[in-house]
């Protein structure tokens, strides 16, 4: 049986730390590695026999496997065999230990089975930690990259259909209100008699005023024109406003200095994006009643707070973990990477505050 040393499985799964196997048929070595491994500060097994390996292997996340290469029965070379012969072990390091002088045959053998590197004895202790130390970079490095692909294959996959939804939701106010008003216009205009014409023309012009009165309003919410042409300071103040006549809620807004300067146009969209998508969590999601928001020029760098007053959000969404933030906090935190700039989500204690900070001058972050 493999033994893990120091700690039990149960705790070693919630630790951060890689699992690095040690296998040799003879107890003092295996001891003579623990002692040399064990500062690297990661969860060590040992293993006895080749067979005792591979069943360490089926139960554990294992990153590194250090194995003696003459062990009766199966030898290190063919243990190495069995291990990359399996999709679920071929990225896991090996080291093979040699006592006698290994010639380049033996060693292409052994990189022919997927080993990595090799360490002869006597055993050079800082050499061991060394080549050890970077498998284990290695291996962290190879997790962090997995995880990374499959948080940007779940956040694209929720983008198209968040792009879908955002469709589904303009076709529907478009055919609901837009397509009713124009319907009614169409069989006003269709009974205008000439005794009549007039009274009904009017009817039909207000008709017609109330559509394209909407389709202006539709059109604002998914992009203000006035932000091209007025600035963030003045489209924020008329977002705040639009949302607190809406919804009740009260909104502050200070901006410094004042007027606020204008800044280059995928500034301006980004934060006003940013500012909407945390604007809507605060009202969406915190219950809360007020939402502060705060937008100042520092020295060289842009700083947008949003405060809400509301229940707060969990830790697993203030650290911003995978899996806890949706395309809302996902996307605000792909805008704010793009500028150069970082996003934090503190726990305000009433409420949540959302801070974002990004250089002024975007040649900064180059
Ligand atoms: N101001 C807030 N107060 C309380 N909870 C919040 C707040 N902002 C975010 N949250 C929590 O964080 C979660 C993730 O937010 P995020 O904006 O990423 O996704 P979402 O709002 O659920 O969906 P969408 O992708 O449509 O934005 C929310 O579901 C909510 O539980
Ligand atoms: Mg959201």
């Amino acid at each position: 049986m493999s033994r893990p040393i120091g700690k039990r499985l149960d705790e070693i799964r919630t630790l951060d730390k890689i699992n690095i196997l040690m296998v040799d048929d003879q107890p003092s070595k295996l001891l003579s590695y623990e002692a040399i491994l064990s500062e690297l500060g990661e969860n060590l097994f040992q293993a006895g026999s080749a067979n005792e390996a591979l069943d360490c292997l089926l139960r554990n996340d294992v990153a590194v496997v250090l194995t003696d290469v003459d062990m009766p029965g199966l030898d290190g070379f063919e243990l190495a065999k069995m291990i990359h012969g399996h999709p679920r072990f071929e990225d896991v390091a090996i080291l093979f230990v040699s006592a006698a002088r290994m010639t380049d045959a033996d060693r292409l053998a052994g990189y022919d089975h997927g080993a990595v590197d090799y360490i002869s004895v006597p055993i050079v202790p800082e050499l061991l930690r060394a080549k050890v130390r970077v498998f284990s970079r290695l291996h962290r490095k190879t997790r962090e990259l997995k995880s990374l692909y499959g948080e940007m294959g779940r956040l694209s996959n929720r983008m198209i259909a968040a792009q879908d939804d955002e469709r589904r939701r303009i076709a529907r106010e478009l055919h609901d209100s837009l397509g009713q008003q124009l319907a009614f216009a169409k069989m006003a205009a269709d009974r205008i008699n000439v005794s009549e014409a007039r009274e009904q023309a009017a009817e039909v012009a207000a008709l017609i005023e109330e559509a394209l009165r909407q389709v202006r309003s539709i059109s604002h919410l998914l992009h203000p024109p006035m932000l091209d042409e007025i600035g963030l300071e003045y489209v924020i103040g008329w977002y705040l406003e639009g949302l607190t006549k809406r919804s009740g809620i009260e909104t502050a807004f200070e901006v410094e200095p004042r007027p606020f300067p204008r800044l280059p146009q995928e500034m301006e969209i980004a934060l006003y994006r940013i500012l909407q998508e945390a604007v809507t969590n605060a009202y969406r999601h915190s219950a809360g009643r007020r939402i502060w928001v705060r937008l100042q020029l520092a020295g060289e760098q842009i700083r947008l707070a949003v405060r809400d007053d509301g229940k707060g959000v969990s830790r697993e969404v203030s650290a911003l973990r995978v899996g806890a933030v949706g395309v809302g906090l996902g996307g605000m935190r792909q805008r704010v990477a793009e500028l150069g700039g970082q996003l934090r989500l503190a726990i305000a204690e009433p409420g949540t505050l959302v801070e974002v900070v990004i250089p002024s001058n975007p040649a900064h972050c180059d």
